[in-house]
């Protein structure tokens, strides 16, 4: 199914369902010792799956419904399949703020699974259209929720070892997060951790070039803030991280349908919300880690 939330458009199944889980994993084109989200509707359900300590618990109170992963020892491994945890015993678990997502979830009663909607390596869908665009063929049931609001993933944080550790970037910030639970920890690079970040690309057919001042001959630039001349593309002339943010997936499929040699993009500040768009786009240009 393609199901809206609030960051991006996931392909969602039956967590506890094999085969509908490997279908997902065959749609994305997406390696399977990769583990997905489970998506549940409140955090009594969370805890069903997941054993949280205090720490999780605040987040959750913090951020739920809301672009928050946390990951935390699995509760119970018959819910959410091997498969879908690639074989982890811990379990990546969220409540999305997605009105649609959310109605489906109570409806359903039980977790469900959903990466990002996209193929594996490509931007992550943030419309109804691009979602369809993208895996739209393997889904019998396709919901339409309108344009994702922040259009960034989830914040991934580990509780595991009693520690919180950031293992991605998201529509949550490292700020906000540290306001509840103090300094994170660093990831401690353990693939194990945070298994994704190896395979993540989020990128266009173009070939993507970050920190730009401005176009080269051929390419489509994407501007941020106020920009010198009428730019095409611009993730917020404003200035402004989080429209950025929620144009940045969409952006760079639009100036990828015009075939330019290259897409060019500007620089984007560091803090805040610029921490996961400057990740994004690191990883679209090639740069991973
Ligand atoms: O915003 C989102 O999180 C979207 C929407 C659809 O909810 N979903 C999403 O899922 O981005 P996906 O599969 O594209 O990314 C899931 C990330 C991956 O980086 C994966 O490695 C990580 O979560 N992950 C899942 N289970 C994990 C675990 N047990 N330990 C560490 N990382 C885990
Ligand atoms: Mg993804």
């Amino acid at each position: 199914m393609i199901l809206p939330t609030e960051t991006v458009y996931g392909l969602a199944a039956d967590a506890a369902d094999p085969s509908a889980v490997a279908a997902i994993f065959e749609a994305k084109g997406r390696p399977r010792f990769n583990p997905l989200i489970a998506h549940v509707a409140d955090l009594e359900a969370a805890e069903r799956i997941a054993v949280f300590d205090d720490r999780a618990r605040d987040l959750a109170a913090s951020f739920w419904p809301g672009p928050l992963t946390i990951v935390a020892p699995v509760r119970d491994a018959a819910a959410v399949c091997d498969l879908a945890r690639a074989g982890l015993d811990s379990i990546a678990v969220r409540v999305p703020g997605h009105p649609l997502a959310l109605d489906l979830l109570r409806a359903f009663g039980r977790p469900v699974v959903a990466p990002s909607a996209n193929r594996s390596g490509r931007p992550s869908p943030t419309t109804f259209a691009d979602a369809i665009e993208e895996t739209g063929v393997a889904a019998a049931v396709a919901l339409d929720g309108g344009s994702c609001a922040v259009g960034l993933e989830s914040t991934v944080v580990s509780v595991l070892d009693g520690t919180v550790r950031l293992l991605r970037a998201g529509g949550v910030t490292r700020e906000e997060i540290e306001a509840v639970v103090g300094p994170l920890a660093a990831d401690g690079g353990d693939a194990h951790r945070s298994p994704g970040r190896l395979t993540l690309h989020y990128a266009p057919e173009a070939p993507v070039r970050i920190d730009a001042e401005g176009p080269r001959p051929g390419e489509a630039f994407i501007a941020f803030g106020p920009a010198p001349q009428d730019a095409r593309f611009n993730l917020s002339p404003a200035g402004d991280l989080r429209e950025a943010a929620a144009n940045l997936f969409a952006m760079l499929r639009a100036a990828d349908r015009t075939r330019p040699a290259a897409i060019a993009v500007a620089p984007v500040p560091h803090a805040g919300l610029g921490e996961a768009i400057n990740d994004r786009l690191r990883r679209a240009a090639g740069f991973v880690g």
